[in-house]
């Protein structure tokens, strides 16, 4: 099977290519510049092709079994727009797809998506659902939580948080008993490769959590003792810490989280403890987040 991973890249996508050329899959591996990756041997084929505009998009799903759409932002910056990333990058895979004859499409969306265009980023990642839903294709959308592993992007931001914006104390957003359930990229790839080659699953959303309910609080704890920093936790009412994201959106791009985020943060981010296992027939990795402490 020949298999195109848009996003291949980043974070999942590098978990994801991992997992299908192990399996003895052939990955064309595509994000804007086509990098090659130390440690992909000759089954990966890096491509370049950018879902904002559709260029190269076409050649990159020419003649593959199947596609895995990782592509997203989350946070707008730098003149990146959601509505062009998260939404428009959506439709011009679907539609290079279907130009292509492409029928397979494994769509990662988010735990938490809402029909709400308060929740910016979760509204757009809902748009981009009801596209791959309504697209015709057979496709299967997997919507994680929090995901851990080396080279993540949300524990790693709670880290860096610590570290450098935090002296001695560290902001909670309201009371921090937001609710998530984490889940290893490990096991979202397991989960992207099934979900490409077991027929009977197109036209499923799946909701995926780790084993474990967590609160924001607990999450901090927990990144405090892998990395060993010790930091007071302090509560911020949640209408000031959208005030001061307004400003720093603006003025301080750097801040580590923005104020559609903070609005975000609030929603419960979890799904049923037995979800993985229902669908997958495996337990999910308890989290473990030690590579923290690497420096990773
Ligand atoms: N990370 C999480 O905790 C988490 C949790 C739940 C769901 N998700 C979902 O999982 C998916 C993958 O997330 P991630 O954390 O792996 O993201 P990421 O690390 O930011 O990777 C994004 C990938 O997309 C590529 N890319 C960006 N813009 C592109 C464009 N216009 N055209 C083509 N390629 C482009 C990037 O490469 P270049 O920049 O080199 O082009 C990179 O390969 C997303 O849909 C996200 O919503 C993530």
């Amino acid at each position: 099977m020949d298999v195109a991973v848009i996003g291949a890249t980043g974070f999942v996508g590098r978990y994801v290519v991992a997992r299908l050329t192990d399996a003895g899959y052939v990955v064309r591996a595509v994000s804007r510049r086509g990098t090659r990756l130390p440690g992909w041997g000759n089954a990966v084929v890096p491509l370049a092709a950018n879902v904002e505009t559709a260029n190269g998009l076409g050649a990159a799903l020419t003649g593959v079994d199947g596609v895995v759409h990782l592509v997203a932002i989350p946070r707008e910056s730098g003149g990146r727009r959601f509505e062009a990333v998260n939404v428009g990058g959506v439709r011009h895979v679907v539609d290079a797809a279907h130009a292509a004859g492409v029928r397979r499409l494994v769509h990662v969306s988010i735990l938490g998506v809402a029909d709400d265009p308060k929740l910016r980023y979760l509204h757009s990642k809902w748009r981009g659902e009801q596209i791959v839903r309504r697209s015709g294709l057979d496709w299967v959308v997997l919507r994680p939580s929090l995901l851990f592993g080396e080279g993540d992007g949300f524990f790693n931001l709670v880290r860096v948080t610590l570290k450098w914006w935090s002296p001695g104390i560290i902001a909670i957003p309201g009371d921090g008993r937001t609710r998530f359930q984490p889940l290893s990229v490990e096991d979202l790839a397991i989960a992207v490769e099934r979900s490409l080659v077991e027929p009977d699953r197109a036209g499923s959303v799946l909701e995926l959590g780790g084993p474990e309910h967590v609160t924001y609080r607990q999450i901090v704890d927990r990144v405090m003792s892998a990395t060993g920093m010790r930091r007071l936790k302090l509560g911020l009412p949640i209408p000031l810490l959208s005030a001061l994201t307004a400003v720093t959106d603006r003025l301080l791009p750097a801040f580590p989280v923005s104020h559609d985020q903070i609005s975000s943060l609030q929603r419960p981010n979890y799904t049923d403890l037995d979800a993985y296992e229902r669908a997958f027939g495996r337990r999910p990795r308890p989290l473990d987040l030690s590579y923290l402490g690497r420096g990773a």
